[in-house]
């Protein structure tokens, strides 16, 4: 198979397109058939050599996300038959940059039949953030006001979205050129982050969602509500001194596969009430691009390869 392999950390240039072995499953595992990967920040951590949660061993196949076809379902195979259309987010020990994967069945679920593939493959890392910083850590309810931080991005494009259906008030930062876009997704305020202070727009907010960290995380604790609810960042821990000052609870969050979550999801963007906004779609090959595009480019939403 094709597969963008890196033999050692660095620069786009580490990402190199080889021929190798399909990988084989093992019991209980899936052969997945690539699509679609769509393009993760964490995919160029981990091709710096930037991201220690885990040891990569070289050579590796990067990339998290994923949309395909189960082509072999050994043993116990949760409900996958060969030919199922899939889509999910695989763990570090595996890349979705290749013709073929494989997955456990934990990592994946059923495409419907109204969500495209590309689409499907720029869920995975971005939109489960985007479910959990909202309403597993961030415990949003309707009617209460959020404030994302880099709403225009992966992440916040389906945050923006997620917490409109749920019925919650929506306040948006992001760069002037993508204010338009991010009202028309949803939010109900949205703030030039170059050229307004976040913290004189606001009013009382329940929860902030922090996809930027540095000092939009330090300026955030003023906007909260008293003894009001968190900061969630996926970038570094909150402070634990200011949110004791501030009588507010402080979560770095990390995300986890949730098979129900990518169901919901999926649900949500078939029935149309959100939308993947595919910023660039690169093929396969060209996957060195794709990530120099995500390290340089301000684009709005995903980054997707198209693998077959
Ligand atoms: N912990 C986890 O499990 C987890 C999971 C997913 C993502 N993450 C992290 O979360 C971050 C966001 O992910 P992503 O996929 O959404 O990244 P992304 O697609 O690169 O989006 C980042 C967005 O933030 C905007 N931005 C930059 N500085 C800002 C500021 N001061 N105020 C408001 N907006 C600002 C950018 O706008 P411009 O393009 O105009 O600069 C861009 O639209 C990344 O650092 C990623 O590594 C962590």
């Amino acid at each position: 198979m094709k597969a963008i392999r890196m033999h050692r950390t660095g620069g786009p240039s580490v990402l190199r397109l080889e021929e190798m072995p399909p990988p084989v499953p093992g019991r209980g595992e899936l052969l997945i058939e690539v699509h679609a990967a769509g393009v993760n920040p964490v995919d160029v951590k981990i091709r710096q050599g930037k991201f220690t949660m885990f040891k990569l061993e070289l050579p590796a196949v990067i990339g998290r996300d994923i949309a395909g076809v189960v082509r072999v379902a050994m043993g116990r195979k949760g409900g996958f038959k060969p030919g199922d259309a899939v889509f999910g987010m695989l763990d570090y020990d595996r890349g979705a940059y290749a013709e073929y994967t494989v997955a456990s069945p934990r990592e994946i679920a059923h495409r419907p039949p109204g969500v495209g593939e590309l689409e499907a493959g720029s869920i995975g890392v971005a939109a489960l953030t985007a479910w959990q910083g909202l309403f597993v850590h961030g415990r949003l309810k309707r009617g209460q006001r959020v404030l994302i931080h880099g709403a225009a991005g992966g992440v916040g494009h389906f945050a923006v979205q997620f917490a409109r259906v749920r019925g919650a008030t929506v306040v948006a930062t992001a760069s002037r050129r993508d204010l338009r876009w991010v009202k028309a997704l949803g939010a109900d305020q949205v703030i030039d982050f170059k050229n307004q202070r976040f913290e004189e727009e606001t009013g009382d907010i329940d929860l902030v969602l922090d996809l930027v960290a540095g000092e939009t995380q330090d300026r955030s604790w003023t906007v909260l509500k008293k003894r009001g609810g968190p900061i969630v960042s996926t970038l570094t821990e909150p402070s634990k001194a200011e949110a004791r000052k501030h009588h507010a609870r402080g979560v770095r969050m990390m995300v986890k596969v949730h098979q129900g979550q990518l169901d919901e999801i999926a649900r949500l963007i078939a029935a149309r009430k959100v939308r993947v906004t595919l910023g660039r779609v690169f093929p396969l090959a060209k996957a060195r691009q794709a990530h120099e595009v995500l390290e340089n480019g301000h684009l709005r939403g995903k980054i997707v390869l198209r693998v077959s």
